[in-house]
């Protein structure tokens, strides 16, 4: 008994060990991977039942570019970690997408999918040598936790998405869904966040956000055309090179900037966004039928990830397994 015990303390206190502060796992997350994953193959066996299968979530590939990631040489000390640690330039691959239409002129959220690349130092899951970063148009994501993301998957599944967001428990998520979307001039105008937090060091919690620093900023036309972004990043591309701010936010405490909901945005009065990096796209080609096909095989994941910038908490957790499953569904299927 007493050995059982011991054995007991022992795991309890290597689980409470690889937790970071604020993070609440619930021994669950395991399963809830595996249901996501097989409710998500469901839901892309019936909706690319023919033709090419694409991502669940960002299917529509508005480009994807070669670019350049400067980390900054001013960086305040105490951010210094990971691949901030060194001031320089990486090469980086950039894909920014439609999260769910085809159509550009419906209004929707839209991706940002960054892969560092020459970056040293062993990775928590993935191939040496890359950094991943998954952002999103909108600050803060509609499930709080990967309960609600799994309900509101298996409501599309289940073709009952309106029922779902109609019932008054669902109301934040249908408030944040109708927020989220919008019809920007240009992807390459907009903001993007991470929504979920990332360890930045061994201490510190942090949430990303991009934003525009480009010279040139796109006009909204008169019509709004079924690929008006992809014309608008390629007009943009033909007059300037794009820049973005790559920037991280600090959580400064847990009851405020909780790591264990996605559904709550860290205020920035509290907490700054700081830039720690640039990323330029040059200039270039990336709509022919070529590019396009390689973009639609690319896949990313936030665990492709430096231990010093570990993804934090459930939501994050969950989606190592699901993002890795999905891509090799898709990508053995087609
Ligand atoms: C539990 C939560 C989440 C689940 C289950 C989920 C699920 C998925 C799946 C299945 C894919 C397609 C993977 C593939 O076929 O390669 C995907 C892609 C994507 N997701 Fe999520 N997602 C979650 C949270 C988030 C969050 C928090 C963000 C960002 C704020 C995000 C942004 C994206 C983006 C940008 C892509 C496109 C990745 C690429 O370019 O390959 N997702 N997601």
């Amino acid at each position: 008994m007493a050995n059982k015990i011991l054995i007991l303390l022992l795991f309890s206190t290597l689980s409470a060990a690889q937790s970071f502060p604020g993070e609440n796992f619930k021994g669950n997350e395991d399963n809830l991977a595996r249901q996501m994953e097989n409710t998500i193959k469901q839901v892309v066996r019936q909706r690319y039942s023919a033709g090419a299968m694409k991502r669940f979530n960002q299917a529509k590939s508005l480009g994807c570019f070669d670019a350049t990631f400067t980390v900054k040489k001013d960086i305040n000390p105490s951010l210094q970690h990971g691949i901030f640690a060194q001031p320089g330039s990486h090469r980086a691959l950039v894909r920014f997408a439609n999260a769910s239409t085809t159509d550009d002129a419906k209004s929707d959220l839209r991706g940002l999918s960054i892969r560092v690349s020459g970056v040293k130092g062993k990775p928590v899951w993935g191939k040496a040598g890359y950094q991943d970063f998954v952002l999103n148009s909108h600050p803060v994501l509609f499930a709080a936790n990967p309960e609600e993301f799994l309900a509101f998957i298996e409501a599309q599944r289940n073709d009952s998405v309106i029922w779902h967001l109609l019932t008054p428990t669902n109301w934040d998520t249908l408030y944040i869904l109708l927020s989220a979307r919008s019809n920007p001039a240009s992807p390459f105008d907009i903001r993007y966040w991470s929504t979920t937090p990332y360890q930045l060091g061994e201490e510190q919690a942090v949430k990303y956000s991009l934003q525009s620093c480009s010279s040139y900023q796109s006009e909204m036309p008169a019509e709004l055309t079924n690929n008006y972004l992809r014309a608008a990043m390629q007009q943009h591309l033909n007059n300037a090179e794009v820049c973005f701010d790559f920037m991280v936010q600090r959580q400064t405490n847990n009851e405020d900037m909780p790591i264990e909901d996605a559904s709550a945005k860290w205020n920035e009065d509290d907490s700054p966004f700081i830039p720690v990096a640039r990323l330029i796209i040059q200039p270039q080609s990336f709509i022919s039928a070529a590019d396009i096909a390689q973009c639609e095989k690319t896949a990313f994941n936030p665990w492709q990830s430096l231990a010093a910038h570990k993804p934090l908490g459930r939501m994050n957790y969950v989606r190592k397994h699901v993002y890795y499953a999905l891509s090799r569904f898709r990508n053995n299927r087609n």
